[in-house]
């Protein structure tokens, strides 16, 4: 029986951009790679997917993404292992959440069978744009987004759903210096802070520029209400090593349902860490701080992966961390969630799909 993906129509680049990228120094998201796969939503279902060169589309400037914001997107990542196989971390966790967010938006959820068929022969066409340098990989971007040209704010009938991917390294080069915000609000409870939709990423843009400006690298997102607790970091989630325990904000509807965030948990409670997933108000982090409890803070997330953080600033004052060493707590998390990616450890939570 003929399968999904092998019916996939392939038509490839005459061009190919391969040989313009140094995978020693790899800036996230500069280059993408040579081909994207594209499926378009009509009448009710979705087409047949298609691969072609990756490139410019032609779209109507009153597509409803652009007016109303029926846009989402994922992030995944594949890796070479050491024994030469190809993997996607966490397929399935990432189809799932794909279609909370379609859901959220509106948007005509994509059938498993697809996500993971689209997914397979598009890495097959491009995988020797899959790095083998430490720390790197391709980093996969499938967004949908509403193509039906129409002014009257509505639901769309129609959308395209299209797979990029890019080789990547790690989000951030070096220890953070993030600023918690007390003034403006990235979403709030019964909003959509949990999906992966394109309008989250817009709304943190002015706030973000603003703290730049200030000399912080990303804001850490609080609550709508009170600005109390700590809710994320827009491009990942936060965690914190208090008293020996590491401790995250429990999801909400306005924090994002990470899936680094879930590994590194579970990762933990592998390790016999103790882990809390409750409320984290910004007064238990300066209380923390002063007593010297709060010994280790980072972000978590598919591009960020493990992203310490070197400085917090509260109401205008620094808090400064200890370095992390080698045997920091993010870092021997890290280290463990890399050589399960990387095949050198068993895959025990059954994460890594296999492409071949
Ligand atoms: C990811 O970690 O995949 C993200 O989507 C965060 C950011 C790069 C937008």
């Amino acid at each position: 029986m003929e399968t999904l993906q092998h019916s996939i129509k392939i038509q490839r680049t005459q061009h190919s951009k391969l040989s313009t990228v140094d995978f020693n120094h790899l800036e996230f998201g500069k280059h993408i790679s040579d081909h994207m796969l594209v499926v378009d939503y009509a009448e009710g279902k979705w087409g047949q997917p298609y691969i072609m060169p990756y490139g410019d589309m032609t779209l109507s400037p009153a597509m409803l993404a652009l007016h109303y914001g029926q846009a989402i997107f994922e992030g995944m990542k594949a890796y070479k292992t050491t024994s030469g196989n190809i993997t996607v971390f966490r397929l399935k966790r990432h189809h799932e959440r794909m279609n909370r967010s379609l859901d959220r938006m509106c948007m005509p959820p994509i059938p498993y069978e697809l996500f993971e068929q689209s997914l397979r022969a598009l890495i097959e066409v491009d995988r020797s744009w899959i790095p083998s340098t430490e720390g790197s990989s391709l980093y996969i971007r499938p967004v949908v987004f509403a193509t039906e040209a129409r002014l009257g704010v509505k639901i769309s009938d129609h959308y395209k759903f299209v797979i990029m991917t890019s080789p990547v390294g790690p989000y951030y080069s070096k220890p953070l210096r993030v600023k918690v915000e007390e003034t403006y609000v990235r979403a709030a409870e019964g909003g959509a802070g949990f999906a992966k939709c394109a309008g989250n990423y817009g709304v943190s843009f002015y706030p973000t520029h603003m703290a730049r400006k200030e000399g912080f690298d990303q804001v850490l997102w609080t609550d709508a209400k009170e600005h109390k607790f700590i809710d994320e970091a827009g491009t990942m989630n936060v965690m914190f090593v208090i008293d020996g325990k590491l401790v995250t904000p429990k999801l909400t509807t306005a924090i994002l349902d990470g899936i680094t965030r879930d590994s590194i948990l579970t990762l933990a409670k592998d390790m016999n860490l103790t882990v809390e997933e409750r409320k984290v108000s910004i007064d238990e982090l300066i209380m923390a701080h002063q007593k010297g409890l709060l010994t280790e803070a980072f972000g978590a997330g598919t591009a960020a992966i493990v992203a310490p953080i070197a400085i917090i600033n509260i109401h205008g004052h620094d808090y400064t961390l200890p370095p992390t060493t080698e045997g920091s707590i993010q870092q021997l998390i890290k280290g463990k969630l890399s050589n399960m990616r990387m095949g050198l450890e068993a895959d025990i939570h059954q994460w890594n799909y296999t492409i071949h």
